[in-house]
């Protein structure tokens, strides 16, 4: 497909002396609204290079611009403004859609780049809840971001399945525990252990005592604490596994915490003979002053492992094992400066791949009633959130089979479909960094620019392209589409993979949301003043086109967004 924006750059390269192409693509900018043009360009800091003055030279460079990709190429307040020849554009948008079809906008930027992605990454005996739909969602959209412009991706879920809070559950067990109790409701008995014993803790020295002495005991692999802990790990994966399901969202390894425990040793041991080890009130760390971080501890008193120190070992094994151009860790805010520590121990250590460790953030979630919290069993479960939401989606389509007296095929499939495909598109309609209170009156509430709205324009897209016997070698004739509407529609189209590049390297899925909300709401706008299905075979069928076009890129932004794209609704 033509790039108009590199038309541009080789254009502005010929004609201006001071700048080369790179410097020229960066000043691009892309207006707020088409009144403005397609692309602009500044020209303010060539009044040092011409010793003119910008309006000036802006005049001069329109009047010399003439090229058939551009209908007209304005100054406005010292900006180039280049209008993109539409009929040009149309022509190509359509001619993509028929190459291309489905795969529309897809790119190879990405082509022989690695990407590990680790999200979710939930933990072993506590609830999956509310609070890791942001990773897990984030995550999962990332890496479908990465699979459409060509990279490679290994998608991690680092469980939460070693550390000192194993030797505080295995303590409760064998204190307080009854296995049948677990087995009939894992999640929920072992979080009441998991509260008991913070509490008892707490208030307990010797308690605090045993807990610690359980963890050391599993850390020296003690038959009965092993055998205790893999069964925590197997029936919270049993729960975990269920909720994934319901998410079809899935991993290409689910090697957590506990994998690194026998690589631990070799690790400390490198530390340790690179001299970055200082003892800190019996307990051995990295001074990170010159960083301005606070130490790192890196084996603690009691000689046990840490958190920072499994995520060094797992850090390496990444590097070794998967050869990454980047290591993504979709991770709350609250764990910034563990990342920087990584980043800096590494560094430290010599490890030249520091730089690829790469913390993509995101703010809170919250309760109305306060924070989430699971240490005092305060929590709303991720399960019981996605089961509403298709409750809920389930009764309407019940009404609506009562009202219309006809029944729905799939129904169930669809309930799911649009009810977790709501709540994955509400996740995913803001930025990562801001924190949000969860209710449920909000994220069950379908009004307005949601993920039902955008489904449902694809479903009816659909459903026009069989009432209009759509075929893909239908003859059509882009001169025809000329209405705004329609006009406007082929923008959005050309501007996909950019949208889609721009979520990419700014690790922010919800351009892409905001865009499918807009193609949508343009689609609409055609839609209800434009007749389609005209008795012009060759107007209908270009019109069809169109359409099959915006099918396409609404499915795969939805896809990007991990979400399914009904053809009824
Ligand atoms: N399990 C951790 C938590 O719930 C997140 C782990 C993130 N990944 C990592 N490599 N540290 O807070």
């Amino acid at each position: 497909m033509i790039n108009f924006r590199e038309e541009i750059i080789k254009i502005l390269d010929e004609k201006i002396d001071g700048l080369d192409a790179k410097e020229i693509d960066k000043m691009i900018e892309v207006p707020p609204n088409y009144e403005l043009g397609d692309f602009a360009f500044p020209v303010f800091s060539l009044a040092k290079i011409y010793r003119k003055n910008p309006a000036m030279i802006a005049e001069e460079l329109a009047g010399q611009i003439d090229s058939k990709y551009f209908e007209k190429v304005e100054n406005k307040n010292a900006y180039l403004n280049f209008y993109i020849n539409k009929s040009i554009l149309t022509e190509e948008i359509l001619k993509e859609t028929v190459n291309k079809k489905e795969d529309f906008g897809k790119s190879e930027i990405g082509k022989g780049k690695n990407i590990v992605l680790d999200y979710s990454s939930t933990n072993i005996a506590k609830p999956f809840h509310i609070g890791h739909i942001r990773s897990t969602v984030i995550g999962d959209s990332l890496k479908r971001i990465f699979n459409f412009l060509g990279y490679k991706t290994v998608a991690v879920n680092h469980l939460g399945d070693y550390g000192t809070q194993f030797g505080m559950l295995i303590y409760a067990y064998k204190t307080w525990g009854n296995k049948e109790e677990i087995e009939n409701d894992p999640i929920p008995e072992l979080l009441k252990l998991y509260v008991k014993v913070n509490e008892v803790a707490e208030k307990d020295a010797e308690v605090k005592e045993e807990c610690r002495y359980w963890f050391k005991e599993l850390e020296n692999k003690n038959e009965e604490a092993v055998k205790i802990w893999k069964w925590f790990r197997e029936i919270s994966l049993k729960e975990f596994n269920r909720v994934y399901d319901m998410l079809d969202i899935h991993f290409d390894s689910y090697n957590g915490e506990s994998f690194y425990s026998d690589m631990l040793p070799d690790v400390i041991k490198e530390i340790r003979d690179k001299n970055l080890l200082e003892e800190s009130q019996g307990a051995e760390i990295i001074n990170l002053e010159k960083y301005d971080l606070p130490p790192a501890i890196i084996v603690k008193s009691d000689g046990t492992s840490i958190y920072l120190t499994r995520d060094i070992a797992a850090a390496k094994y990444r590097e070794e094992n998967y050869k990454p151009d980047q290591i993504i860790y979709v991770v709350a805010t609250q764990q910034s400066l563990h990342f920087k520590q990584l980043r800096a121990v590494l560094k430290e250590m010599g490890e030249d791949f520091w730089d690829k460790i790469n913390h993509v953030a995101f703010g809170m979630v919250s309760l109305e009633d306060g924070t989430l919290s699971t240490r005092r069993g305060k929590v709303v479960y991720l399960e019981d959130v996605l089961n509403k939401a298709t409750d809920k989606v389930r009764e309407i389509l019940d009404a609506r089979e009562e009202e219309q007296g006809q029944k729905i095929e799939n129904k169930e499939e669809l309930a799911q479909t649009v009810g977790i495909g709501a709540i994955k598109f509400q996740e995913l309609f803001n930025g990562r960094i801001k924190d949000y209170t969860f209710n449920w009156d909000k994220t069950l509430s379908f009004e307005g620019e949601t993920g039902p709205y955008v489904q449902y324009v694809h479903a009816r897209i659909c459903s026009l392209l069989k009432k209009g016997d759509f075929d893909i070698n239908n003859e059509i004739d882009p001169s025809l589409l000329t209405e705004e509407s329609e006009i406007n529609i082929i923008r959005s189209l050309y501007n996909f993979t950019d949208v889609v590049v721009d979520a990419c390297e700014k690790y922010e899925p919800y351009f892409i949301t905001r865009y499918t909300v807009e193609l949508a709401k343009n689609f609409n706008k055609f839609y209800n003043q434009t007749q389609i299905l005209v008795d012009d075979e060759k107007l209908k069928n270009t019109r069809l086109m169109l359409c099959y076009a915006v099918k396409n890129v609404i499915a795969s932004g939805l896809n990007l967004l991990g979400i399914k794209a009904p053809e009824k609704m």
